[in-house]
């Protein structure tokens, strides 16, 4: 059996970007059997994958992330990741599988490559495997990077080649709440991920090398082993390291304060639900408190010079998240909006089935999740260099 007699586009699923391989006979459909598989036609798969820029293994049966797992160690037998160096909220399930971001099922998470933020440590790859599949909705849709660099107005791409951008991140010694729509979990705001989650040690000469030893600049608030603040420089366009297309980095919404709030938008009109509507209203009036109280905070200190003593959440007062031009300046709302618009007119969107295992070439498609509904929708994931 080779891929070259089951490798096909499937008519499902019309998208140059992904490639679908499916078992040509149902008795050889066991995890066992797609492992030797890809043992035995690797290079096939690498070229299909550099074609398309994702393929998607689908009605192989895996039954578990053990499974998943020695399917993702079959292509990438020592280079899977077994450390997870992002700050999002997710569970380690094995030693190269972690659950997706934990986000409330009703928000979406806009498009990103995954690390974009942090080039010296973003994976080349990574897999997806769905355990069980979402009632409704919960697609993972896939962005070519390729064609959302075409779409992007010029004056915006002359910014980005001149100015790379700076990613920051606010990690906590305790879990606390924030005033922040990332955070934001109806009725309320859950508590932000503290550093030592973040870098799965509690010794802060160990997190400095650590953030050191991958190009992060750190700065601890007040004293070491208190609030750190990581930030990284990253350019929003690169060249895809194997095939030199001239590609979009993969800007990741999210650290910008209005991102969540532009995506909502996309996804309503995509959606068209009552729950969609409601929740597009709530990141609207959410962000939009966010963004008053931020600037009376700014104004203040600009008139007054001296910084006010308020509580910790207060906006403005430590931003957790945020994304700037190496310049210091801002990257506005509507350049936001623009970015999200070629998102979503380059995203191929597929409704996951049980047992799909998605592979992406993270340099140059990217993902993203759409909000969904029912129980349960259990998405694993690995990361391959
Ligand atoms: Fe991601």
């Amino acid at each position: 059996m080779t891929l070259g007699v089951i490798m096909f586009y499937s008519s499902s699923i019309d998208s140059p970007n992904l490639g679908v391989i499916e078992p040509s006979n149902p008795a050889y459909c066991s995890s066992e059997d797609l492992c030797q598989l890809i043992a035995s036609s690797s290079q096939e798969l690498w070229k299909n994958l550099h074609g398309c820029g994702a393929v998607l293994l689908r009605d192989f049966d895996l039954k578990s992330p053990e499974d998943f797992e020695q399917v993702a160690l079959s292509l990438f037998p020592t280079t899977l990741a077994a450390e997870y160096p992002g700050g999002a909220p997710r569970k380690k399930l094995t030693e190269h599988v972690w659950t997706t971001t934990s986000f409330s099922s009703y928000m979406p998470i806009p498009a990103h490559t995954e690390l974009s933020y942090v080039p010296s440590i973003q994976p080349d790859y990574i897999f997806f495997y769905c355990c069980k599949s979402p009632e409704w909705g919960g697609q993972t849709p896939i962005i070519d990077m390729g064609s959302v660099l075409k779409d992007l107005p010029a004056s915006l791409i002359d910014k980005c080649r001149q100015k790379a951008m700076v990613y920051s991140m606010l990690s906590t010694a305790k879990p606390q709440r924030f005033l922040d729509i990332r955070l934001f979990q109806w009725p309320w705001f859950r508590k932000s991920k503290t550093w030592d989650e973040v870098f799965s040690s509690d010794q802060p000469d160990i997190v400095e090398k650590k953030c050191l030893a991958t190009g992060k600049q750190i700065k601890w608030l007040n004293a070491p082993g208190k609030d750190l603040i990581v930030e990284t420089k990253a350019k929003s366009i690169i060249q895809h390291p194997i095939t030199g297309e001239e590609v979009w980095a993969g800007f990741s919404p999210i650290f910008h304060l209005w991102g969540l709030a532009i995506e909502a938008l996309f996804v309503t009109l995509h959606q068209k639900t009552w729950r969609s509507f409601v929740v597009l209203f709530l990141l609207w009036l959410v962000t939009i408190i966010q963004q008053f109280f931020t600037c009376v905070y700014n104004v203040w200190n600009y008139v007054f010079k001296e910084k006010i003593n308020l509580p910790s959440w207060f906006p403005g007062n430590r931003i957790r998240l945020n994304v700037c031009f190496e310049d210091g300046t801002s990257l506005s709302p509507w350049e936001v909006f623009l970015i999200i618009k070629a998102y979503w007119k380059n995203a191929t969107i597929f409704n996951w089935r049980d047992g799909d295992v998605l592979l992406l070439d993270n340099k140059r498609i990217g993902h993203q999740r759409l909000p969904f509904k029912g129980s349960r929708r259990d998405i694993c994931t690995a990361f391959g260099k």
